[in-house]
C-alpha cells in the first residue's frame, strides 16, 4: 500500500467571495484526504491563491489598494472560509510569496536554456476575465469558448513554450498510464480537441502589464500565467530550494483535483512542463464537473449565487458538505436547487441516518439499560446476511473512493444505512423483547445495530466529521481504534459500550416550504 498521499487543489483566483461551486473543489479534496488519513496514510494537502495578472492588478486599483495588499487580504478571507468549512490543508501557498517567485524564475531560466522557450510575437484573441488567448478556430461564435464573453484581438512580443516538441511523448504517456486521467473520457477530449488537431505552442509571458514574476534575463516580460500558476504544486514542497525535504517525501502528487474549466491546462501543459523538468508526473489528475443552477452558471448578475456560509450558518457544515459531494457525480454536472437541498436534508440525513441512530439508542436504553450487549455471534440467517452485506458494501465504497467517484461512494454508505433500517423491520426487536427466551436474539440485534452505526460513522467521517463523532459519542464508542479503518470490517470488537441516556437527533426535520423560501430569498441577495 502507498503510505504517503500528496493531494492538491487548484490555487484560487482572489477575485471575490467564493460560492458553493468554487468551494466544491476544496471539499472534495479535503474529503479524499481525510479518507486516506483514516486508512493510516501520511497525507499532505496543498491549496492556495493564484495572485498575479492584469485582472488582479485592476481589482486592487478599484479597491484603492496595492496589488500585494489586496491579495493578502483576499488570502485571509479564503483561509477564513476554509476554516469554516473545516478544510484540513497542510500548506497554503500564495504565488506572490518569494519562496514561489524565486523558483519560478529558475524554472523559466531552465526552460529558456533548454530551448523549450523561444521569443516570438503573439497575436490572438484574448479573453480578459479568463486571462487566456484563443486562436480564431477555438472561438465559439466569435466569443470565448470557456465563458462565452467578448474577446479582444491583441498583439505583443512574447515568449512561447514549445509544446509541439512534447506532443508525442504526452500521447504515449496517456496510453501507458490509464490512471493518469480520471474520468477517462477527459483523456479523449484532450486528444481529439487539442492534441490531434496540432498542439499549439503556449504563450508564457506578457509585456502589457507588470503585476507578475519578471523574467530574469528579459525583465520587461512578466511570466504569465501557467508557468507561474502550475508550478505552485512544486514550489510549495521546496523544489529547487535549500530545503527540499517535503519535495523528496511527497512528489509526485498522488491526486490533483481540478475543475473541468482548467482541465486543458492540467492535462496538457502541466505534464509537459514536468517532462521538461525531468520530473515524474502525478499519479492521477481528477477532473470534476461543476455545480450548476437551473438557469446555468452561478453569477451575481443572474441573482442565483449561493454562498457556503448561507447554508452552513442555517443548516450546519456537515449537511452542506454532504449535499455538495452527493449532488455532483464528479463526471457530470450537478444541480443546486433549494428544493433538492431541503429534500436531501430531510430524507437522507434526517429520516435515514438520524432516525436510525435515535431508534437504536432508545432501544438499547429500553431493553438493556443503555449497555450494548456483547457480541454473541449470528443468531439466524438474517444476522449472517446482514453482516455479509455490510462488508460487501464497504468494499464497494472503497472501490468508488479509489476511482474518486465520491457521490457514488456516498450512495454506497446510504445503501448500508437503508439496509440497517430494514434490519430493524426484519428482526422486530419490539417483538423479541416480549419473550425472555428471545433474549439472545435481542442482544444480537442490538449489537448488530450498534456495530453498523459504528461502521457508518467511520465511513462518513471523511465527509462529515462532527456527525461521525456525534454518532460515536451517542453509541458509546470511545476507543480510538474502533473509530478508524483498521477494524472497520470486523464484527465482534465492541466491548463495554454504553449508549447515552437520551439520544439527541443529529438532524432535525426541516419545514420544506419555509426553508425553500428562505434559500430562495438569500439567493436573490
Ligand atoms: N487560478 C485558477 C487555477 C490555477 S491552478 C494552477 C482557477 N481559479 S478559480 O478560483 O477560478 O477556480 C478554482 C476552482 O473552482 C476550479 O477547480 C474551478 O473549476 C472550481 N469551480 C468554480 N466554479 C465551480 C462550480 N460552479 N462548480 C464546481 N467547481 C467550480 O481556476
Amino acid at each position: 500500500m502507498n503510505n504517503k498521499f500528496y493531494i492538491t487543489t487548484p490555487i484560487y483566483y482572489p477575485s471575490g467571495r467564493y460560492h458553493i461551486g468554487t468551494a466544491y473543489t476544496e471539499v472534495l479534496a479535503d474529503s479524499v484526504k481525510r479518507y486516506h488519513n483514516l486508512k493510516g496514510e501520511d497525507t499532505y494537502m496543498l491549496t492556495g491563491s493564484d495572485e498575479h495578472g492584469q485582472k488582479i492588478q485592476e481589482k486592487a486599483e478599484e479597491a484603492g489598494k496595492s496589488p500585494k495588499q489586496y491579495v493578502d487580504e483576499m488570502a485571509v478571507m479564503a483561509k477564513e472560509l476554509w476554516a469554516k468549512m473545516d478544510i484540513q490543508y497542510d500548506d497554503y501557498i500564495q504565488t506572490t510569496e518569494s519562496r514561489h517567485e524565486k523558483i519560478v524564475q529558475k524554472i523559466f531560466d531552465r526552460f529558456m536554456e533548454q530551448g523549450d522557450i523561444y521569443k516570438g510575437e503573439y497575436k490572438g484573441w484574448y479573453c480578459v476575465p479568463c486571462e487566456t488567448y484563443f486562436t480564431e478556430t477555438q472561438l465559439v461564435n466569435g466569443k470565448c469558448p470557456d465563458c462565452g464573453r467578448e474577446v479582444k484581438l491583441m498583439k505583443e512580443e512574447a515568449y512561447f513554450f514549445n509544446m509541439k516538441k512534447y506532443a508525442d511523448r504526452l500521447l504515449k504517456y496517456y496510453e501507458e498510464h490509464p490512471d493518469f486521467i480520471k474520468p477517462a473520457f477527459r483523456k479523449n477530449e484532450m486528444i481529439n480537441n487539442f492534441i490531434k488537431p496540432g498542439l499549439e505552442d503556449l504563450c508564457v509571458t506578457r509585456t502589457s502589464f507588470d503585476w507578475g514574476i519578471k523574467v530574469l534575463k528579459d525583465p520587461k516580460h512578466v511570466i504569465y500565467v501557467w508557468v507561474d500558476a502550475l508550478t505552485n504544486y512544486l514550489t510549495a514542497l521546496g523544489y529547487l530550494s535549500e530545503d527540499d525535504t517535503l519535495f523528496k517525501k511527497y512528489w509526485p502528487a498522488d491526486l490533483q483535483v481540478v475543475g473541468k474549466d482548467i482541465a486543458r491546462f492540467h492535462l496538457i501543459y502541466w505534464p509537459i512542463f514536468l517532462m521538461a523538468l525531468d520530473l515524474p508526473l502525478p499519479k492521477t489528475i481528477l477532473v470534476h464537473n461543476w455545480i450548476m443552477m437551473k438557469d446555468g452558471k452561478m453569477s451575481k448578475s443572474k441573482g442565483n449565487v449561493i454562498y457556503p456560509e448561507t447554508l452552513i450558518d442555517r443548516y450546519g457544515l456537515d449537511s452542506t458538505r454532504y449535499f455538495l459531494l452527493r449532488q455532483v457525480p464528479v463526471a457530470q454536472d450537478g444541480l443546486f436547487t433549494p428544493e433538492e437541498f431541503v429534500e436531501r436534508y430531510n430524507f437522507d440525513l434526517c429520516n435515514d441516518l438520524s432516525n436510525l441512530l435515535n431508534r437504536t439508542v432508545s432501544m438499547v436504553n429500553k431493553y438493556f439499560d443503555g449497555n450494548v450487549p456483547k457480541y454473541n455471534g449470528n443468531q439466524n440467517e438474517v444476522d449472517e446476511e446482514f453482516e455479509k452485506f455490510t462488508v460487501e458494501q464497504i468494499e464497494k465504497f472503497e472501490q468508488k473512493m479509489e476511482e474518486c467517484e465520491i457521490a457514488n461512494a456516498l450512495q454506497e454508505i446510504w445503501t448500508i444505512i437503508s439496509r440497517t433500517n430494514k434490519y430493524i423491520d426484519e428482526t422486530t426487536p419490539y417483538g423479541l423483547a416480549i419473550e425472555e427466551e428471545n433474549k439472545e436474539k435481542l442482544e444480537s440485534c442490538m449489537y448488530h445495530l450498534i456495530e453498523n452505526l459504528r461502521k457508518i460513522a467511520i465511513l462518513i467521517k471523511p465527509f462529515m466529521n462532527d456527525t461521525a463523532e456525534n454518532i460515536f459519542r451517542q453509541i458509546g464508542i470511545k476507543d480510538e481504534e474502533l473509530k478508524v479503518w483498521k477494524l472497520l470490517k470486523e464484527n465482534d470488537k465492541i466491548k463495554n459500550a454504553k449508549v447515552i441516556e437520551k439520544g439527541e437527533p443529529i438532524f432535525m426535520r426541516l419545514d420544506p416550504e419555509e426553508e425553500i423560501e428562505y434559500i430562495k430569498n438569500v439567493m436573490k441577495g
